[in-house]
């Protein structure tokens, strides 16, 4: 049970508000938020990583799950945010989030989403490549503008969810690599440059991350550079970006450390490595995107067909599926689930559950324990708030399903149900 997620009489609850409830009226598949949850997430966030108290900023990864709807939180919520492409941008310009708080990623923007950058005014361009590079300076020239940049590094460590490695890594598409001298050729390019101003690096080592260590060797390494970086070029690094990639639990496979422990480390560290090379501190960034979101979200489904094959497995089909959660087929990633009106009752009975759509491989979950099932039961697999809606497709011509948010008894709509003629609008 995440968050405000309780039982009420054998059915679950989220925000105050009945699962079936949210079911019958806004139909399934739907997606539910907790909105009090992703509010805990950022404040803990802001608090441990010392956003008021050093004025470290804590950006929200928007391709985690970004309607304009998170767009307003995250501003209330003092977060900043980072956008990687111009739909992303366009959604938190037209939300009227603040665009000074605004990193802009990505490894190939386009002219056109730099262009918007400029002309929104995003605080940071997280600058990856020359390309990049040379029309941003040509774009602010044009405009009259300065903007200020990080550059986008490879750190040499590259981390996932057990291990972690180091590397000379010069084999990412993202970044300035610094095992080739590119990051050092970017910083001889600037000398040319008067319309771009440097006052960051960024790295991002990697997603659903448990471990600690890589993130400390990360600190370690970017300190280094902002002195090195001095001392060879005179130039004054002033922040730090760390990328995202905290972990979260999705099944009890998972351990996930507290945003606390992840923060007060990282902290700790900075401080250490800093005052024994003799640097200032400088300002950190952090971008956690899944850990922000995917414990509060949850997605509702209808059971339908339930398909027994004698000594093999019982087939439980969803009326969702890769459509509205691609992570298990994308990644075998590993879900939980609950029917929402029998939460007291589970038992040994394993199950599939499958989706709906055309392909064998539109599993959600494998081999899973839930209680006695009937089709028309409300099914609930939880953490799926990131990556979930995102990465949604119509594939198979799947409408997209509606998002809802709770909070306190109340249902707040975030966005409606795709219609059949919704799907297709595009069509000429
Ligand atoms: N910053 C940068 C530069 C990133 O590339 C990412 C994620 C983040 C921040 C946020 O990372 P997080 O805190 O969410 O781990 N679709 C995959 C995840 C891809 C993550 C890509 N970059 C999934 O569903 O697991």
């Amino acid at each position: 049970l995440h968050g405000s997620m309780e039982i009420r009489e054998n059915e679950l609850y989220i925000g105050g508000v009945g699962c079936r409830q949210i079911a019958s009226e806004y139909k399934t598949p739907v997606y539910v938020f907790d909105e009090q949850l992703i509010i805990d997430n950022c404040r803990e966030y802001r608090k441990y990583f010392k956003a008021e108290e050093n004025g470290n900023r804590v950006a929200y990864a928007g391709k985690a799950f970004l309607p304009s709807y998170m767009c307003r939180l995250m501003k209330e919520e003092k977060m900043c945010l980072d956008v990687v492409s111009g739909g992303e941008l366009y959604t938190a310009y037209k939300s009227g989030f603040p665009m000074e708080n605004v990193f802009f990623h990505g490894n190939n923007k386009t002219r056109e989403e730099v262009e918007m950058g400029v002309a929104y005014g995003v605080g940071k361009f997280v600058v990856d490549n020359f390309y990049e590079l040379d029309m941003l300076e040509e774009i602010c020239e044009r405009e009259n503008k300065v903007q200020e940049i990080y550059f986008r590094i490879t750190p040499g460590i590259e981390a996932h969810t057990h291990e972690y490695i180091k590397t000379g890594q010069i084999d990412s598409k993202f970044g300035f690599a610094l095992v080739n001298g590119d990051y050092y050729n970017a910083i001889e390019k600037l000398k040319e440059y008067d319309r771009v101003k440097l006052v960051g690096i960024h790295a991002h080592i990697g997603s659903q991350i448990f471990d600690i260590d890589p993130f400390l060797d990360e600190v370690d390494v970017m300190m280094n550079l902002v002195k090195e970086t001095k001392e060879k070029y005179g130039i004054e690094l002033t922040d730090v970006d760390l990328g995202g990639g905290i972990g979260v639990y999705y099944t009890d496979e998972d351990k996930p450390k507290a945003i606390k422990d992840f923060c007060e480390a990282i902290i700790e560290r900075t401080e250490k490595t800093c005052s024994e090379i003799g640097i200032d501190v400088p300002k950190l960034v952090i971008e956690p995107g899944r850990s922000v979101v995917a414990n509060a979200g949850s997605t509702l489904y209808t059971i339908g067909s339930i398909k027994e094959i004698k000594d093999v497995r019982v087939y439980v089909s969803v009326d969702g599926g890769m459509t509205d959660n691609i992570r298990p087929s994308l990644y075998h990633a590993g879900y939980e689930c609950s029917i929402v009106n029998k939460m007291n009752s589970n038992t040994d009975n394993k199950v599939t559950i499958a989706g709906k759509c055309c392909e064998s491989g539109d599993i959600l979950i494998s081999n899973v324990a839930v209680s006695e099932i009937e089709s028309g039961d409300t099914l609930i697999t939880t953490s799926t708030g990131a990556y979930g809606y995102s990465m949604s497709s119509n594939y198979n011509k799947i409408p997209k399903p509606a998002v809802v948010a709770v909070k306190d008894g109340k249902i707040t709509p975030v966005c409606r149900r795709q219609t059949f003629d919704d799907l297709m609008e595009l069509e000429l």
